[in-house]
């Protein structure tokens, strides 16, 4: 007999305050804060040294600045690739705004390329058409901790001898090829905001392996100043600056979080292939894909629906969030990441920047055409997915996952009640 679902005067399958919040904290993080908090330095002090250190330790990195964002340390990236007005970057059709936005902040043209469906991520086949004489630098994004396919970038980048810059925001400690994001091109940036896997409230880490990038990324870092120490700070401004840096407190939380983050990962690893499992016989579902040298690490576990076979393509994001409250209802803590695919996006579309036309009509730069019809997989995914990730995180356990799964099998077993 059909269950009648919640969202319809049925029981709620989850009850509330099932899933435990993000990140855990225990007396290593109480400890380095508040060490931090009662030390001489908030600003940018001890810790944030020491995180740098460590993160690029556990990275693989030759050098690591932190910032107080991730986005700060994607414009450092630019800056590091020597990317400035009318320059042109590729960037996928769907991410977070600010992997183009970023483009934009040094003057430079995002030109969007379509994603591959199956892995979310940019689609390779469709790079090289994307790339003009003004082309410069590719943003890899390894979208909800999968790895972009870097071996096809990276080929395509020194074929056309453009930099590739990673953005790895969500993608800490995953693994393309047996090597960990952010070693692979030839700069990146993490971000370490309340979502990602490794937590220090806000925050960022630009890292590369060339010292030229790192004495560039810097210097916009701190005010357009070139003096790294302190002691023998000079004050003088000798090129284009901001005020990226970070918070001694800030990075005390993130050396704390640091020290857990592979457990953190091995279980994220588990949890996310146990929902796999729980869900493959589930109907309508699309479940994430393993492409082939790619390693997870599990930040956001993306389903699509299959509204087409549900019958319901010609509305399929208006009954999409039909499921999704449905969903919510029974308890499974599931919702759309990003609603609009980046060209779709006004700043693109009114081609509003810096205002006056800039960047679009600085000087070098040439017509880019934003017209949406170009990337339909970054629609489709934008139009049909749904995401979850704190239920798959520590401190939550597997029992909670199988109560995610319940979740989805009861009201998409159900669905007739909600059409
Ligand atoms: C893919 C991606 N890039 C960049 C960022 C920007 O990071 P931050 O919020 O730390 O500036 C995010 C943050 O959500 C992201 O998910």
């Amino acid at each position: 007999m059909a269950e009648k679902l919640a969202i319809r005067g049925g029981t709620r399958l989850i009850p509330e305050g099932t899933i435990k919040k993000w990140p855990p904290i225990d007396e290593t993080d109480k400890k380095l804060v508040m060490e931090s908090l009662l030390g001489a330095n908030h600003a940018f002090g001890p810790n944030c040294n020491a995180f740098q250190e460590e993160f690029a330790a556990w990275n693989g990195n030759k050098y690591a600045i932190t910032t107080n964002s991730g986005t700060a340390a994607l414009h450092m990236c630019l800056v590091a690739c020597d990317c400035g007005t009318g320059d042109e970057v590729i960037v996928p059709a769907y991410s977070w705004s600010s992997s183009a936005t970023c483009v934009m902040q040094h003057n430079s043209i995002p030109v969007f390329v379509d994603i591959d469906f199956d892995s979310m991520n940019i689609d390779p086949d469709k790079i090289e058409q994307a790339i003009t004489s003004k082309t410069k630098a590719i943003i890899a994004v390894h979208l909800h901790g999968l790895p972009a396919q870097m071996d096809r970038i990276m080929a395509i980048a020194k074929k056309h001898n453009l930099k590739v810059i990673e953005d790895a925001c969500q993608a800490h400690g995953a693994k393309f090829d047996g090597k960990k994001v952010g070693t692979i091109g030839d700069c990146a940036a993490f971000s370490f905001n309340q979502n990602k896997c490794l937590c220090a409230g806000e925050g960022g880490m630009f890292v590369t392996d060339s010292e030229e990038m790192l004495e560039k990324a810097r210097a916009l870092w701190s005010f357009g100043e070139t003096i790294t120490d302190m002691k023998n700070r000079d004050y003088h401004v000798y090129s284009m600056g901001w005020m990226y840096r970070n918070s001694d407190l800030n990075a005390a939380f993130g050396r704390a979080q640091l020290k857990k983050l592979d457990d953190y990962l091995a279980y994220q690893r588990e949890s996310t292939k146990h929902l796999t499992e729980l869900l493959k016989d589930v109907p309508y579902l699309i479940l994430p894909t393993s492409p082939q040298k790619c390693e997870t690490n599990g930040y956001n576990y993306t389903i699509r629906f299959d509204l087409k076979a549900m019958g319901c393509e010609e509305d399929a994001s208006e009954f999409r969030y039909k499921i999704i409250e449905a969903l919510k209802a029974e308890g499974v803590e599931t919702g759309v990441w990003q609603r609009f695919i980046l060209p779709a996006m006004a700043v693109f579309q009114a081609k509003n920047g810096y205002g006056k036309g800039c960047p679009w009509h600085c000087p070098n730069a040439q017509e880019v055409d934003y017209s949406v019809e170009q990337y339909p997989m970054a629609q489709k995914h934008c139009d049909t997915h749904t995401g979850m990730t704190m239920p798959l995180r520590l401190p939550n356990d597997l029992k909670t996952v199988m109560l995610m799964a319940d979740g989805f099998r009861k009201v998409m077993e159900n669905i007739d009640q909600i059409k």
